[in-house]
């Protein structure tokens, strides 16, 4: 047991932890220590939690801590990293599980002893309920729709919003009796729970596939805000700031999505897009393909002052980083100077492409972000893009028509020459032609990337 003081000094430490592993997790270089600092604040807050006074079932927790516990390392052992997506939609799903959970408890305690709680206790209690269902039953939705357990297409009904917008204020006039009458009775509580697991399911089944890490990333701030709403209720200010810093930096992630792929966060919510955008109006019909083979593109790649390497969504699914860093070491190791140019929403998740060349201990000064990289494509000799497609499609830029028109891309074309990796003809995320397959300047190397890859090493070496 520890004083009521040294107990807020330590839950403080605990959020000075959380605050400052953030920060790092800024950088590259910087966040495997950022990592590292958070969860020692989070152990440090589970251990004043376990001394505080209020701590009273041990039994209880330890059962939690070891059942919780051992499924969290299965999965985080078992899941393959391009399904990264899925397990973070479940961790968010628990995430607001809990403050539900939390948040009814209180309430159900303070009804049962009759106790009226206080104006601001009793609206963070309700919005932590609300907030709460709706990230368990929506992320559940998520992760079903991109484990494809169901469609990942919108789905879309008639008068949509209106039925969402009744269904809100259906939620808000229970809540507001609740606040005001609190000898209400409890099945209105109730409703609101159902109505709010309800909310969550309609919120995002109009959601389509390319926008649902945009809606993982809300979910993610959804799960932080009602975190910090049950912060309030149980008067825990290290809930209230972690949720916070949960809460606002999904936010930003979100943004920072949307700008990537073109799209405002309104439109992802509430414009039941998604994979069904509108098709471009271009087509390949008449134009004609350069391909390559394994011997030509190993002398270009051997003799290249500068390679910039496009790595895409194909280079995670083949599996091929290994073979990458071989590759760049040796043609470092003749002289050539090799960069990697990360676009923002590249492979399937953000930071996908960081995390993929980080398991290869490619350095961390190799990976260059789109704004800076852009500018050295007109003085690179190749640019070899691996199992990237979107991310390189002039059409962004040049076709109004398209549904990624406007989205910023990486200037591989305007490379002296270009080898695009990849196994055929077949269309990236966005389900579009490229042009860029079919510039004068390109060159295709069919196949697996990593197989490809493989050869690809075993002929520079041989140059
Ligand atoms: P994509 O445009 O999806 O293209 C990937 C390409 O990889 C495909 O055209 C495919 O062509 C090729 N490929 C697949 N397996 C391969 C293998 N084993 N070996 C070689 N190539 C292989 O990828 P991208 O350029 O990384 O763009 C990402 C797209 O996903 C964008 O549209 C983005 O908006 C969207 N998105 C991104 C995120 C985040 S947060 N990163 C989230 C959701 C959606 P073949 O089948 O012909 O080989």
């Amino acid at each position: 047991m520890i004083g009521i003081g040294l107990e807020r000094l330590l839950y403080l430490v605990a959020a000075v932890l959380f605050i400052t592993g953030l920060k790092q997790l800024q950088s590259p270089e910087t966040a495997r220590k950022g990592n590292q600092i958070s969860a020692l604040g989070m152990l440090l807050a589970i251990v004043i939690t376990l001394l505080s006074a209020k701590t009273m079932t041990y039994g209880t927790i330890m059962a939690g801590l070891l059942v919780g516990g051992g499924i969290g390392l299965y999965l985080a052992r078992s899941v393959a990293m391009t399904s990264m997506p899925q397990m973070v939609a479940l961790l968010n799903g628990v995430g607001g599980g809990s403050s539900l959970l939390v948040a009814t408890a209180e309430f159900l305690h303070m009804y049962e002893k009759g106790e009226a709680a206080t104006v601001d206790v009793a609206l963070s209690t309700h919005l932590g309920v609300l907030i709460g269902a709706v990230t368990l039953t929506g992320s559940a939705i998520a992760w079903a729709k991109l484990q494809e357990v169901m469609t990942g297409k919108a789905i879309t009904f008639g008068g949509q919003m209106t039925v969402n917008g009744l269904l809100f204020a259906v939620i808000a006039g229970l809540a507001a009796w609740l606040i005001m009458v609190p000898t209400a009775p409890l099945w209105a509580f109730y409703a609101l729970i159902g109505l709010s697991l309800l909310l969550g399911v309609l919120l995002v089944i109009p959601i389509g596939g390319a926008d649902m890490p945009v809606v993982i990333s809300l979910l993610n701030s959804y799960s932080g805000i009602a975190a910090a709403m049950t912060g309030f209720v149980i008067k825990s200010e290290v809930l209230v700031i972690s949720g916070a810093l949960v809460g606002s930096s999904g936010i930003i992630l979100s943004q920072i999505m949307c700008k990537a792929m073109n799209r405002s966060l309104g439109n992802v919510l509430f414009g039941a897009s998604g994979a069904t955008a509108g098709k471009s109006t271009k087509s390949s019909e008449g134009l004609t393909v350069a391909s390559t083979n394994v011997e030509e593109a190993a002398l270009q790649l051997a003799y290249a002052q500068q390679v910039i390497i496009v790595p895409g969504y194909g280079l995670a699914v083949a599996q091929a980083q290994h073979q990458v860093r071989e590759l760049m070491d040796l043609i470092e190791k003749r002289g050539g100077t090799v960069k990697f140019a990360i676009h923002p929403v590249a492979g399937r998740m953000p930071g996908h492409m960081n995390v993929l060349l980080a398991e290869a201990n490619i350095p961390y000064d190799k990976l260059i972000d789109m704004d800076d990289i852009n500018p050295e494509f007109e003085r690179t000799d190749v640019c070899l893009v691996i199992g990237a497609n979107d991310v390189v499609n002039p059409a962004a830029r040049t076709d109004a028509s398209s549904p990624i028109f406007g989205m910023p891309i990486l200037n591989a074309d305007q490379a002296k020459r270009c080898i695009v990796m990849k196994r055929g003809m077949s269309a990236g995320f966005a389900g579009i032609e490229n042009e860029l397959f079919y510039n004068p300047k390109t060159q295709m190397l069919f196949g697996d990337a990593k197989g490809t890859l493989s050869k690809l090493v075993a002929e520079v070496k041989q140059v």
